[in-house]
């Protein structure tokens, strides 16, 4: 499963490609809120730490509208993904960028059957938001796997975004469901790598390292 950044922060992202775990990086405009600046010079320089995808997300309502925000975004550089919401005119939108070529990423999608429209109006990434149906007491990890099989039934030219993911076990969900992406807020990554006896284990060899070369030492 591939694993993507879901934030804006330049400094995150750079950690995680230095981890050499990145594959490609969302935003959304709630996640550009937290940062602020020029959001066309975050995803230019984004786009510059990953060639993995790169999601930019349109704000407007109309067609026209997502289409001008859209291309704009993806003359930005190559691997830049227009991220269009659910909607009938989102729709539209994504078919229209699809036949100039663009890539998008299908957002806001709380059922498999949303997710099996975006996929068919040509959206190249469907991301099921896991956590705000688990917020609203709906199991959001079913949209995720509903999708994964009708995408792999049906032999769509999509692939899987488990986002919304809020702790490291909606990760090891996704990819048993056979996701093809999660995207993950930096704190649920460094969750991941951490564990209370890899810590302790790590501190123990330290010490016991430290006390035999000291006994080492005493020898000589
Ligand atoms: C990613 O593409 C989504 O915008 C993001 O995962 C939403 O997460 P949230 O529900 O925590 O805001």
């Amino acid at each position: 499963m591939k694993i993507f950044l879901d934030t804006a922060e330049l400094d995150e992202i750079r950690q995680a490609a230095r981890w050499g775990v990145l594959d490609g990086v969302t935003t959304n405009p709630s996640l550009y809120a937290k940062v602020g600046g020029s959001y066309d010079e975050i995803l230019a320089e984004v786009c510059k730490i990953t060639s993995g995808p790169v999601s930019a997300e349109v704000i407007a309502d109309d067609v026209e509208g997502m289409l001008t925000e859209g291309r704009h975004f993806a003359k930005i550089a190559p691997n830049i993904v227009v991220k269009v919401a659910m909607s009938e005119n989102g729709l539209e939108a994504i078919s229209r960028f699809a036949d100039e070529g663009i890539k998008t990423n299908c957002t806001l999608i709380f059922s498999a059957n949303q997710g099996l429209l975006a996929a068919k109006a040509g959206a190249s990434l469907l991301s099921p938001f896991v956590g705000r149906l688990d917020d609203i007491n709906e199991d959001g990890m079913t949209c995720v796997r509903e999708l994964v099989e009708i995408v792999a039934i049906h032999e769509l030219d999509a692939e899987v975004l488990a986002a919304s993911i809020r702790h490291p076990l909606h990760v090891t969900q996704a990819a048993l469901a056979g996701a093809q992406v999660a995207t993950l807020p930096f704190k649920i990554l460094q969750m991941m790598i951490h564990h209370p006896l890899t810590d302790s284990g790590i501190v123990r060899f330290k010490e016991d390292w430290a006390k035999a070369r000291a006994g080492t030492a005493a020898k000589s």
